[in-house]
């Protein structure tokens, strides 16, 4: 008798009320942290969106979870602000799907799972007030593609205020990642091209400026595609700034995978309803000039940018190439006081995630940000490509970059170029 009773409560505990179920707490987890990417069309190769996509999944999802490779999301909480766009796990929530995968993953009441909301013309963010549609780049099967440039006038007579733009990716497979610049009219950046027709330029076109030509007056990331990306309008009080007579500067870098294909991705463009009380801007915090020795597990970079007016931090980005070990963005207020941005202890090339700032950080004029990466060239770095070369900046995944960028927000009556400290001032802070 007494034995019998021991023996039901045990099997109450491990497959009764014990055991977490998928539809109702497994899936709400799913829905809310995986479904962005584990949906039919979307990055991930499998669907979490029901049960009998999911169930196969269950070892696999717990092993993932527990390791913490996925979701992709590399910041330490510890050291980071905020941010809105979190898609980490809480612990109970890892432990409530481990619980029920080691429970054998049971379905639970059978539930009604809604497929994820997905509008038709595949737009995220609605139908785009202007759309810019790459012309149809023909990918070779093999080989390196250099990065690829084309320009499209955006025809705005006025100057245009817009709260948002999307990248709507056509051959995600072959896409390494995409950044549309805004160039202003006058501008000397990769001028001189035909329009609408695809260019390699040197890298001194690329990176060589008119003297006395102003950084946004010759060009501005508008907005960038890659491993990760997810399209977030800035904040309702905030824009970005498309001059008249501007063009649109699309940068392609293409990766090649045994097929060949022809790209049409499409840049989507949102209007501003009104004049924003804010104008954003992305900045580059990085360094160019480095070289990491063969073999160096923990080579030092640090970049440093700085700020004549007050400036919100509205979001960060972390970006490496295959030796990027680790970063690290700090506000320093003019009286000495760091704010850490983020820490991101483990860098994963893969995911190139851009981290938006739940509370804007507020830093008075005189603030700056300074950006430190670490680099591991030894062999124990598994995705080093050649511990026994010397590496410095390049565009290649081979090649390396040391760059923060960074979403700064300030009032949309100043002038953009008074915004940055100029570097020799930056030098004698
Ligand atoms: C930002 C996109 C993204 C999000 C969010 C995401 N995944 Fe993934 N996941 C991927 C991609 C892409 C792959 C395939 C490539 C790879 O394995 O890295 C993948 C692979 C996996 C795999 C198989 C490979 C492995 O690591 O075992 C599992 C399991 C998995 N994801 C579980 C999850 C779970 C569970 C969540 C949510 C808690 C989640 N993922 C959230 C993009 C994502």
């Amino acid at each position: 008798m007494k034995s019998a009773a021991i023996v039901l409560l045990a099997a109450a505990s491990s497959f009764g009320a014990g055991v977490p179920t998928f539809s109702g707490d497994v899936y709400p987890i799913l829905k809310a942290k995986c479904q962005g990417c584990h949906q039919k069309g979307e990055v991930a190769p499998m669907a979490f969106t029901d049960y009998q996509s999911t169930r196969p999944w269950a070892k696999a999802i717990r092993e993932a979870v527990l390791r913490g490779s996925m979701p992709p999301w590399h910041a330490d909480p510890k050291a980071s602000r905020a941010f809105h766009n979190d898609r980490s796990l809480s612990a109970a929530e890892r432990q409530r799907i481990a619980a029920w995968a080691e429970g054998g993953a049971p379905e639970g009441p059978a539930a009604d799972y809604a497929a994820p909301e997905r509008r038709a013309d595949g737009w995220k963010l609605g139908k785009p007030d202007l759309v810019m549609r790459i012309p149809g780049f023909k990918m070779p099967a093999t080989g390196d593609v250099p990065y690829t440039f084309v320009a499209f006038p955006t025809g705005l007579t006025q100057d245009t205020w817009i709260h948002a733009a999307e990248w709507r990716i056509d051959k995600r497979e072959v896409v390494h990642h995409v950044n549309a610049f805004v160039r202003p009219p006058g501008s000397s950046y990769v001028a001189g091209h035909e329009p609408l027709k695809f260019f390699v330029p040197t890298i001194t076109e690329r990176r060589v400026g008119r003297p006395g030509e102003g950084a946004f007056a010759r060009r501005e990331l508008l907005v960038g595609y890659e491993p990760g990306y997810a399209p977030i309008p800035w904040g309702p009080r905030q824009g970005k700034l498309i001059r008249a007579g501007s063009d649109i500067v699309v940068e392609a870098h293409y990766n090649t995978n045994g097929k060949e294909l022809v790209d049409h991705s499409e840049l989507g463009i949102y209007f501003a309803k009104q004049p924003p009380a804010e104008r954003v801007v992305t900045i580059s915090v990085q360094n160019m000039n480095f070289t990491i020795a063969p073999g160096d597990p923990a080579y030092r970079s640090d970049a440093v940018s700085g700020f004549d007016a007050p400036v919100k931090v509205v979001s960060v980005q972390p970006h490496m190439h295959l030796r990027g070990k680790a970063m690290r963005l700090t506000a320093i207020l003019p009286d000495g006081r760091r704010e850490p941005l983020i820490d991101v202890p483990k860098y994963d090339f893969l995911w190139q995630t851009t981290y938006f700032l739940k509370d804007p950080l507020a830093l008075p004029a005189g603030s700056r940000i300074e950006c430190a990466a670490w680099f591991d060239n030894s062999p124990n770095n598994k995705f080093n490509p050649d511990p026994k070369a010397a590496v410095g900046w390049g565009d290649q995944s081979r090649d390396e970059m040391h760059i923060g960028f960074t979403e700064i927000a300030f009032d949309a009556k100043l002038d953009a170029e008074r915004v940055l400290a100029p570097e020799k001032k930056l030098a004698a802070r």
